[in-house]
């Protein structure tokens, strides 16, 4: 996600500026830009592409004399990574610099009131609404109009922002997006996170929501939402540079799995508008999707389980025929695409090579290909007819969690949107679903707290030889997902397997103590599942179950039962797998595996 730094005190503001986002690059991002009140008004530059760029063209900042600045490494979500859509943007009198971290949500609402207001934008960034909206509230006090604009903006944000009237003063606000301040004797500093500043204060305050602070060369003061001044106790850290970058998680992996509540809340939230769910970047009519004929998602990997999640999904909701293809399959297997189809690549990279090629195939073949990607400009976003962004921010781990996560909730957002075009649900469904969506981020919350028991059930299964996964349905797709999660970062051999297909053979390996995780969750299958939970233990397994809080019937069949709070069945994949994600994780960690690069694999396989 994007980097935010910002100094105001006794030194040149630049160098320091672009030293603190040097040490946010780990976050990932695609471009940069910086602002300094160089006593007169403000100047910066913006690059598109690495830090090491913005540097060159700034002479390491020696270019923007001045005490105040903010700067910004971008992780595109709205706009393409260039220099136009790099941070900071400005009002049209470029009075006004802001940085910001974070999605707002009703940006086109914002940026349709100032157009018709005579304001003209330069970016397709969501960000320049807040330069023009605080001009627009921008009587000569930065405050009131600071305080004006967030009552009116909505989602997430961290925001840096300078006045050019307003000289050695640098302002900054938080909302969900996290925000530090800083303070040593020659100035204050702003940060998105603790790396930026280490270096020059251990002593920080963590910005609260909807928190504003004002910050001087030599002191600072803090507002609540209601313009008044409070209080803030300050924060020694203790880490060192390197657990900084992680947030004092251990390992990157960790810290998105942790992310997984904000990655559904930013995924979800922008395309659900006054109780209906608004998918603009579809790009197809209400007529257009009443003609969908069938459904090929293509995909590798994790993003082809949430793709195999996604064909029970829309099947059950939309009774659009779905069909699911390894994306290296689908290229070579001269697929027969009937007129009506539409085809559905996801990717958290956009470069998976082999999906990359599919989609080009369909192209090929004719087919307008809907891209579902976390990397905003990457080949597949690009090359895709249509994108719907998943705004996980950078995933950093090699094994995904978030952004698996967010592919889920775009894939149950165009299930239910194809289902109430096509009427397939009734409205009340729908506002069901739509409740239990919102539920969803609390729920993964409070799975998440679970991890210490997780956590001992794991380190006894270190030497294990080999784990099977089992589920059927949505099940069965939940333990594609788990069982790849725990042998890839493991490298323990596991297998997922439909419940019902293990006696068809592979119930021969099933031995005393083998462990075998039975995913239930889908009601209208509970008692099929624990009968074959039965079937492996009485062949000597160790069943861990993972089920839902009202089945008490896996419970007396499973050794060790993991429960999920309730939620739709369709839904449950988002709630199932976070326990199966820890569990691979304190395995891989019992082991001593590199959790983070493990052997083998890369984070994009731009390879066949
Ligand atoms: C999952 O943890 C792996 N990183 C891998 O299976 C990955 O999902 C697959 O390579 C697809 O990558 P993509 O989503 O970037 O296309």
């Amino acid at each position: 996600m994007c980097g935010i730094v910002g100094y105001v005190g006794m030194n040149p503001a630049a160098p320091l500026v672009l030293d603190g986002l040097s040490k946010l690059e780990y976050r990932g991002y695609d471009s940069a830009g910086i602002a300094v009140f160089d006593g007169k008004c403000l100047r910066y530059q913006k690059a598109a592409g690495r830090l090491k760029v913005l540097e060159e063209l700034t002479h390491g900042g020696e270019t923007l004399p001045g005490n105040v600045a903010i700067g910004h490494t971008r992780w595109a979500t709205h706009g393409e990574p260039t220099n136009e859509n790099a941070h900071p943007h400005f009002n049209e009198k470029n009075s006004i610099a802001v940085v910001h971290n974070g999605i707002i949500e009703n940006y086109q609402q914002i940026k349709e009131f100032l157009t018709g207001k005579g304001y003209k934008f330069r970016s397709e960034t969501d960000t320049e609404v807040l330069a023009h909206l605080l001009d627009y509230y921008y009587k000569g006090d930065p405050m009131e109009a600071i305080f004006k604009t967030l009552h009116r903006v909505e989602g997430s944000y961290a925001l840096g922002i300078l006045f050019d009237d307003q000289p050695d003063t640098l302002f900054a606000v938080r909302k969900d997006s996290p925000l530090i301040v800083g303070q040593n004797d020659d100035g204050c500093f702003i940060a998105s996170d603790v790396p930026a500043i280490l270096r020059y204060t251990r002593k920080v305050y963590y910005v609260d929501n909807q928190e504003i602070v004002k910050l001087h060369r030599h002191h600072m003061h803090f507002y609540n939402i209601d313009a008044e001044e409070i209080e803030k106790e300050s924060v020694t850290i203790e880490w060192d540079a390197n657990a900084a970058e992680k947030g004092g998680y251990d390992h990157f992996m960790l810290k998105e799995m942790y992310e997984q509540p904000k990655t559904i809340t930013d995924t979800m939230s922008p395309r659900i508008r006054d109780g209906k769910i608004v998918i603009d970047e579809l790009g197809m009519s209400d007529e257009e999707i009443a003609a969908i004929r069938k459904i090929h998602i293509v995909a590798c990997g994790s993003a082809y389980h949430t793709g195999v999640t996604a064909k029970y999904v829309i099947e059950k909701l939309a009774r659009i025929p779905v069909e699911t293809d390894l994306a290296s399959e689908f290229r070579y297997r001269d697929p027969i695409l009937e007129e009506g189809s539409m085809v559905i690549i996801i990717s958290q990279s956009g470069e998976t090579a082999d999906s990359l090629a599919a989609l080009r195939e369909a192209k090929e073949r004719g087919f307008k290909v809907l891209g579902i990607v976390n990397v905003v400009g990457s080949s597949i976003a690009r090359e895709a007819d249509n994108v719907m962004y998943t705004w996980a921010g950078p995933e950093i781990a090699v094994a995904t969690t978030k952004a698996y996560t967010a592919q889920l909730i775009a894939l149950y957002l165009l299930a239910m949107k194809f289902a109430q075009v096509k009427k397939t649900i009734t409205q009340e469904r729908f506002n069901q679903l739509l409740e239990s969506l919102d539920k969803l981020p609390h729920q993964v919350e409070r799975l998440l707290t679970d991890k210490e028991n997780i956590q001992k059930f794991a380190n006894r299964y270190l030497a294990a030889r080999e784990v099977f996964f089992i589920g059927r349905g949505i099940d069965y797709a939940i333990s594609l997902e788990g069982s790849l999660k725990l042998k890839e970062i493991s490298y323990i051999h596991s297998e997922a397997y439909a419940a019902g297909e293990l006696k068809h053979g592979t119930i021969s390996l099933i031995e005393k103590g083998t462990l075998v995780v039975a995913v239930c969750t889908q009601p209208d299958l509970y008692q099929k599942t624990v009968s074959n939970i039965v079937e492996v233990k009485a062949r000597g397994a160790f069943v861990m179950a993972v089920t839902c809080e009202d089945n008490h019937a896996a419970e007396g069949a499973a050794d060790y039962t993991i429960y999920i709070p309730q939620t739709d069945p369709v839904f449950a994949n988002s709630l199932a797998i976070i326990p199966l994600q820890l569990f691979g994780y304190y395995v891989a960690v019992g082991r001593g595996c590199d959790v983070d690069k493990p052997r083998n694999l890369a984070k994009s396989v731009t390879v066949e």
